[in-house]
């Protein structure tokens, strides 16, 4: 980088920045990412001035001509970022001043930084919410589909951790499903309310020139502009629900982690994860680490981090602008690439998952996960509930004696608690006839699963 003097503001000053003040206050280094959306803001606003006969059809086309030229520079490394300069806004208006004469100084007519970021960091979310909400359906594709496959492979369902009842593994992908529609939903929510168009808030009270708001706000695909100028500058609600969307995704995948990490344990032995998403030890040889998910788990304490720096960024700040929200990009940058990486990482790992379908079922036959179905056979049988669990529960005591499952055990055995028990029983004790009686919306029957799968399908689609 280099440092050239900001002449920006000169005028006023009698001596130039500190040298230290100037790297302090900058925020070149990491607000560059949003060049892009710099220049189609200024785009934007050299034809609405152009428009408004503030600038002329040759001034504004010696503008866009600039500002495409600085684009490729800055896309092919060439560009020469100054930290005198301070930001991404001053380093491309220096830079097309020199390109194109006295007409670059004009750009800045009827606008301040202030609306600029503003409009930049909305533009760079929306951006980037759609490249999340594409992901976010990448994944759940990959679970719909592993969640097809194995619509009917039984597995231990857990509460409290402890075996509770036999789930299909199948059911249990499109729980994971679910929690994902819901941040799905929660980015396509804080989308809304990020596609506001702040252009004309000025420095923060609005500009004398006869601007056109709306022709903006259509150039730049906003739904609408900002109702109030002092609001339009220094709202960063939007950056906040982004990182409480990331939060909650996070959080959900770390849920997901947890799970990988637990079935990939020689204790549950559930699942294999390719190798590819896994390392080794350098000191255990038999070591294969289920890395990704741990990364993931892990990292989401960066983003719960950045949700409150951004809500401790926000706390207390008069209106309007204060030059506290230039450490608003940081944390939400992060957020981004942090989301984005796990995402990435979780939609290609989603389908490779292997499933060991013998131990999943040894695992559900080890833990009586059919006592609730004994017990609510007995109820058919016309045996009040509370009984019923008493007599399955005096089962289950004399099964952990034996070391018997209940499905295990003889009708001989079974009758030592109830005379109501028959031949019949050995139906609803296998765990295919207990996921199958499970038999409505949202029950782990396969044929429950399956319809989910589809009515999912349909939802995807309909995005
Ligand atoms: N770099 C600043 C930021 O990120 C741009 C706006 C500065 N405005 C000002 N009046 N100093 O927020």
């Amino acid at each position: 980088m280099s440092n050239k003097t900001n002449q920006q503001w000169g005028g006023r000053f009698n001596e130039p920045t500190d040298a230290f003040v100037a790297r302090f206050t900058a925020s070149v280094e990491f607000d560059q990412r949003m060049y892009l959306q710099d220049i189609r803001g200024s785009i934007a606003h050299a034809k609405m001035l152009t428009a408004a006969g503030v600038l002329t059809e040759a001034e504004r086309d010696d503008i866009l001509r600039g500002l495409e030229e600085i684009r490729g520079e800055i896309e092919r490394g060439e560009f020469e970022w100054s930290v005198a300069l301070e930001d991404v806004h001053m380093n491309i208006e220096a830079a097309l001043t020199a390109k194109i004469g006295i007409t670059g100084k004009k750009l800045h007519t009827g606008r301040s930084r202030n609306d600029q970021v503003a409009t930049d960091i909305r533009l760079y979310v929306r951006d980037e919410i759609d490249l999340i909400l594409a992901e976010i359906t990448r994944l759940q594709e990959g679970m719909l589909q592993v969640a097809e496959r194995e619509n009917a492979t039984v597995m231990p369902g857990f509460t409290h951790l402890q075996t509770a009842q036999p789930v299909t593994f199948g059911h249990h992908l499109m729980a994971w499903f679910e929690m994902l529609s819901r941040d799905f939903g929660r980015f396509a929510d804080c989308r809304e309310r990020t596609n506001i168009m702040p252009l004309g808030a000025a420095a923060l009270a609005g500009t004398t020139y006869p601007i056109q708001r709306q022709m903006t706000t259509e150039l730049l695909g906003f739904a609408a502009p900002a109702e109030n100028s002092l609001d339009a500058v220094s709202d960063r609600d939007f950056a906040i629900e982004f990182c409480a969307a990331a939060s909650v995704l996070l959080m959900h995948l770390t849920r997901m982690s947890e799970e990988l990490v637990l079935w990939t344990s020689a204790q549950f032995d559930f699942i294999n994860l390719p190798d590819r998403f896994c390392t080794g030890s350098s000191i255990m040889p038999q070591k294969k680490n289920p890395d990704v998910p741990e990364l993931v788990r892990g990292k989401s304490g960066r983003v719960y981090g950045h949700l409150m720096s951004l809500l401790t960024l926000m706390k207390s700040q008069p209106l309007a602008y204060n030059k506290d929200n230039q450490e608003d990009k940081e944390p939400l940058f992060d957020a981004i690439d942090t989301v984005k990486g796990c995402l990435r990482a979780f939609a290609d790992m989603v389908p490779a998952i292997e499933p060991k379908k013998e131990n999943m079922r040894e695992a559900a036959l080890r833990g009586f996960s059919t006592a609730t179905d004994l017990a609510d056979y007995l109820v058919r049988k016309g045996m009040p509930f509370r009984d019923a669990h008493e007599v399955v529960g005096k089962s289950v005591a004399y099964g952990i004696e034996q070391s018997k499952d209940l499905g295990e055990m003889t009708l001989a055995e079974l009758q030592q608690f109830s005379d109501t028990i028959e031949q019949d029983v050995f139906e609803v004790l296998t765990l295919d006839g207990s996921v199958a009686a499970r038999d409505h919306i949202g029950g782990t029957a396969p044929k429950q699963v399956l319809a989910a799968i589809e009515r999912a399908k349909e939802k995807l689609a309909a995005r």
